[in-house]
């Protein structure tokens, strides 16, 4: 337990900064999300693709993606969490030229299959890197960096599609133009890789690897010195820092976390986020937009959902975590009946549902959106941490995929406004799981957080 509260920097500059660097991970995975997008018209109609082959195209990012979060855990827990950190950017980078060059669709999936890769091994590392760095009562916001990057990523790959294909006329868009949009991804993965060079090891990490010394220095640097000696001390006391083995997870004491964890991932995805990320011309279109008003009312998505993350960065580490959660949650089972009525009645004015889907983008992303990146990096014990942080990102990325894949399906055999009811009635779950069963982590050091589930078991 710490003995004394040392006097910490009000600024954390350096853990900032570090965390800055490391969330540019998220910034890839919002430009993957997005860019297929405005690419996909142009792959379709330089190879000829089918539908099942168009599907393909879009997810395949997605199946490297949990590929890729699957295998973070082990190999961040082994070579620790910087290491992979670059290798995600290294297979990202690859992914990016791989994509610009092929002459075949087997060659363009291979090379998003290599890109989802890094995006996976990133989604996982970059929040849990930020967690193992960041002090306690900046970590929230610090960690949603890493959302801010995503929703950044997504926002700004739109005005790259948009500038891309504004450079050519259509022959020249469907002979290159998806080329160079899928390329572009280079220049951030590239600047990603060298950045990560100057970023330390986390010192969690380094504790569990029996390097104290090294631990010692990174606390210094990021918290003063006196701070560093408690929050080393803080680490130490755990004593049981060994790795641990997945079986541990299933124990007493770390079951909770793990259906928290696990849960939620599931949950930002299965009450339909990336429906209106990836599908939102289509269901504008269904509203009665032209394609250009679908594309600028995609735009406002974009919009609303940057401005609100920013907002819920502001607040996560002032009024905790459980509140967002419910907050947002009871929002969006709101909005989400409400667009799913819009869907179904012809009176009601494609202006309103537009609203109610712009306010239950808001309210995402002012709780699933970053909460469960932050809770899924910070509630579980050091020596299991990787892992299990892999187990609910793999998660969230495998409910990712069946959404993503089954929505133009569920539209057509069930209809739009059931579609959303069914997004509704699992928002709705969620809101009680919320209630009842997650714990508030706001303000806590990482070795707090584990006593608390030692507390409650
Ligand atoms: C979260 C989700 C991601 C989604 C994004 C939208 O990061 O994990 O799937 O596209 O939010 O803002």
């Amino acid at each position: 337990m710490t003995t004394t509260n040392p006097k910490r920097k009000s600024f954390p500059q350096f853990a900032t900064l570090y965390s800055i660097i490391a969330a540019i991970g998220g910034f890839l995975f919002g430009y993957d999300t997005a860019v297929i997008s405005g690419a996909i018209g142009f792959i379709k109609e330089r190879f000829d693709l089918h539908a099942g082959m168009l599907g393909w195209m879009v997810s395949s990012l997605i199946v490297g993606a949990a590929i890729g979060a699957a295998l973070s855990g082990v190999l961040s827990d082994t070579f620790g969490r910087k290491k992979i950190l670059m290798l995600s950017a290294f297979l990202f980078v690859v992914g990016s030229i791989g994509s610009a060059i092929p002459n075949s669709v087997t060659g363009l999936i291979i090379a998003r299959i290599i890109g989802g890769l890094g995006v996976g091994m990133a989604s996982t590392l970059s929040p849990l890197y930020i967690a193992e760095i960041a002090p306690a009562r900046n970590r929230g916001r610090l960690v949603s960096i890493y959302q801010f990057a995503v929703v950044t990523g997504i926002f700004v790959t739109f005005f790259i599609n948009a500038t891309i294909a504004g450079l050519g006329d259509e022959a020249w868009d469907i002979a290159y133009g998806w080329r160079w949009m899928l390329g572009f991804g280079i220049a951030p993965g590239v600047i990603y890789l060298l950045l990560l060079l100057l970023i330390p090891e986390t010192p969690r990490w380094l504790m569990k690897q029996k390097q104290e010394v090294r631990a010692l220095e990174v606390l210094e640097r990021m918290n003063g010195k006196e701070a560093a000696k408690s929050d080393l001390q803080e680490i130490l006391n755990l004593k049981d820092n060994d790795t641990a083995s997945l079986r541990e997870l299933f124990r007493p004491a770390l079951r909770i976390p793990l259906l928290v964890g696990v849960v939620l991932a599931i949950l930002q995805q299965i009450t339909g986020i990336n429906a209106i990320m990836y599908y939102a011309p289509e269901i504008f279109k269904q509203m009665g937009a032209g394609t250009d008003t679908a594309l600028s009312q995609t735009v406002w998505v974009g919009i609303v959902n940057f401005v609100f993350t920013l907002i819920a960065l502001w607040l996560i580490d002032k009024v905790g975590r459980r509140l967002l959660l419910l907050i947002g949650s009871i929002s969006m089972t709101i909005c989400l009946f409400i667009v799913g009525y819009g869907f179904h009645s012809d009176t009601v004015p494609g202006y309103l549902i537009l609203l109610f889907i712009l306010l239950y983008v808001a309210s995402f992303a002012i709780s699933l959106g970053p909460v469960v990146w932050v809770m899924i990096s910070e509630i579980f014990p050091t020596r299991i941490r990787g892992r299990a942080t892999a187990i609910a990102s793999l998660c969230l990325w495998v409910a990712d995929y069946l959404v993503s894949q089954t929505f133009p399906s569920l539209i057509e055999g069930i209809g739009t406004s059931a579609t959303f009811w069914m997004f509704a009635v699992i928002s709705l779950l969620g809101v009680i799981f919320c209630a009842k069963v997650v714990p508030e982590t706001k303000g806590k050091s990482l070795e707090q957080i584990e006593r608390l589930w030692k507390s409650k078991s």
